[in-house]
């Protein structure tokens, strides 16, 4: 499974590549907004920095909701930089306009999937990646995990390329359940990321290893 990062946070992209596992990283028009990042020219010119730290891919949202404006804001997206996807909405218009960038070989992640009947129109569209919603499902009592194993099963039964990527991802658990569902992909806050790490066994267990090691070798 891979690993993106879910942040604008530029900081937070270095500390997840440092670590050396991090696969890419989305961003959404809320997360942009957290860094405080404002006007059309920086927040593209933030996204080629973020290009710049990370190798793989990088969900940039189209703000523009009809169809002609998706398409003049998703190719001058895709044109700033390879590493660039184009983050689509799923909504009639957005169904659209992946179709017309799948054609032109612009790559896609429809986003705001709350069903499997949203994911099954933005794979037949074409699009790279869909991404389905955990947390936010989960927040209104329904079972986010379980909207992830559905897609992924009709995806492989019918055997559509779409790649599922898990988002609003809000904890350590989240990502362990991705795993088991055969998410393709999870985009996850730092925090969650990082604590996938922890086991109290390992800090014990190395306390007494440089304890040990100390009273032999001073
Ligand atoms: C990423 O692609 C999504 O926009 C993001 O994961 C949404 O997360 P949230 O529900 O925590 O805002």
């Amino acid at each position: 499974m891979k690993f993106f990062i879910d942040t604008a946070n530029l900081d937070q992209i270095r500390e997840a590549n440092d670590l050396g596992v991090l696969d890419g990283v989305t961003t959404n028009p809320s997360l942009m907004a957290k860094e405080g990042i404002k006007g059309v020219a920086n927040q593209r010119e933030h996204y080629l920095k973020i290009c710049e730290i990370v190798e793989g891919d990088v969900s940039a949202e189209v703000i523009a909701t009809d169809y002609e404006g998706m398409i003049r804001e998703g190719e001058e997206l895709a044109a700033l930089h390879p590493q660039i996807v184009v983050k689509v909405p799923c909504i009639e218009s957005g169904i659209k306009a992946i179709r017309y960038f799948t054609q032109k070989g612009i790559r896609t992640n429809c986003t705001l999937i709350f069903s499997v009947g949203q994911a099954l129109l933005a794979a037949k569209a074409g699009a790279t990646y869909v991404s389905p919603f955990v947390g936010r499902l989960d927040d209104i009592s329904t079972d986010g995990i379980g909207l992830v194993a559905q897609i992924v099963e009709v995806y492989s039964t019918y055997d559509y390329n779409t790649q599922v990527l898990a988002a609003s991802i809000r904890h350590t658990q989240h990502i362990i359940q991705c795993l088991e569902v055969g998410a393709d992909v999870a985009t996850c806050p730092l925090g969650a990321i990082k604590g996938l790490l922890k086991h109290p066994l390992t800090d014990s267990g190395l306390a007494t290893f440089l304890a040990d090691h100390k009273k032999v070798n001073g």
